[in-house]
């Protein structure tokens, strides 16, 4: 039974999936090259604590308990577990490296998860040794408050590795969904209309960005898209489209947006930057 996990990458994502597997009993080991990343990761992590304490969902005893289970770190030795979960830049050369120093570093039952929302699961384990251990682990944004993940098996994935995956989300309290490596796995395939066609509508001056999502939230979208861009953060979720339409041979249906992608070189990322649709500065 996995106890222990070591989440690489402290960004939007890593620091949810460390404290929703600190907060189910899981050691976690959180690691970023960066350490303002790693004191900002801290400072979120407190902060979701206390809030959880304010409405009385945990106790104080419970909150230090968990914050113990947590060892913050930038040297890549510590990364030592049962369960690697990446969640370092979108990019399939960082993803490589990163996962072939981790490799290096922990035995060969030590099981690679990717968090990746659009490279391929099997593209990536290709390289690493013993690749029926690497999988794909997709958490959803905020990770600590998110249900589901979906468990990607990519072409040499084992049935153990997807298993015990399987079993770590539940014990983390998520609803795991099966999948096999594909373009967007299921939900940014059947979710990229969403953000698509509501760029389109504002490309062609068809509406404005808050009377789109002002419409969508009215009809029960809990976020409408352009605030759930600037959650996820536009970079990732320009990623995703680009790796669709690369992926669908350049089908018009996802083709990237120039609003997002001027967006993304003026380094306008959402949230994460202070601004990016909307300014949150
Ligand atoms: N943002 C989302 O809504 C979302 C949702 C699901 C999955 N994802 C995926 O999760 C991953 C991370 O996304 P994010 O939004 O958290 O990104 P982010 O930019 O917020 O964080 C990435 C972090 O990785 C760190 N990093 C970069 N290279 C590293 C390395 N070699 N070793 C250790 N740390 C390194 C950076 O310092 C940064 O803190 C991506 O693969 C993304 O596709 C993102």
């Amino acid at each position: 039974m996995i106890k222990n996990i070591c989440v690489v990458g402290a960004g939007t994502m890593g620091n949810g999936i460390a404290l929703a597997a600190a907060q189910q009993q899981f050691n976690v080991i959180l690691f970023d090259i960066n350490e303002k990343v790693l004191d900002h990761a801290k400072t979120t992590i407190l902060h979701n604590l206390d809030f959880l304490v304010t409405k009385q969902k945990i106790s104080a005893e419970d909150k230090t308990n968990i914050e113990q289970r947590i060892v913050y770190t930038s040297t890549i030795e510590d990364c030592k577990a049962q369960l690697i979960i990446e969640a370092i830049v979108e990019k399939l050369e960082a993803k490589e490296n990163i996962f072939t120093r981790l490799a290096g570093i922990n035995d060969a039952q030590t099981i690679l998860a990717s968090n990746t929302s659009s490279l391929s699961i099997t593209e990536i384990q290709k390289r690493i040794d013993h690749p029926e251990r690497v999988a794909g682990m997709h958490f959803f944004n905020p990770a600590n408050i998110m249900k589901l993940v979906e468990v990607v098996k990519g072409k040499f994935t084992s049935d153990a590795t997807a298993n015990t995956l399987i079993d770590v989300c539940k014990a983390m309290q998520k609803i795991p969904v099966l999948c096999n490596d594909a373009p967007g796995f299921i939900v940014n395939r059947v979710a990229r209309p969403y953000y698509l066609e509501a760029l389109h509508l504002v490309e062609k001056n068809i509406a404005g960005i808050e009377n789109i999502d002002a419409a969508m939230e009215s009809l029960g979208f809990k976020m409408g898209p352009f605030k759930l861009m600037d959650l996820i953060g536009l970079d990732i979720n320009l990623a995703v489209s680009q790796s669709l339409y690369d992926a669908f041979d350049k089908a018009e249906r996802f083709k990237p947006s120039t609003i997002q992608q001027n967006k993304v070189a003026g380094g306008e990322l959402g949230r994460k930057t202070g601004s990016g649709f909307y300014s949150y500065k």
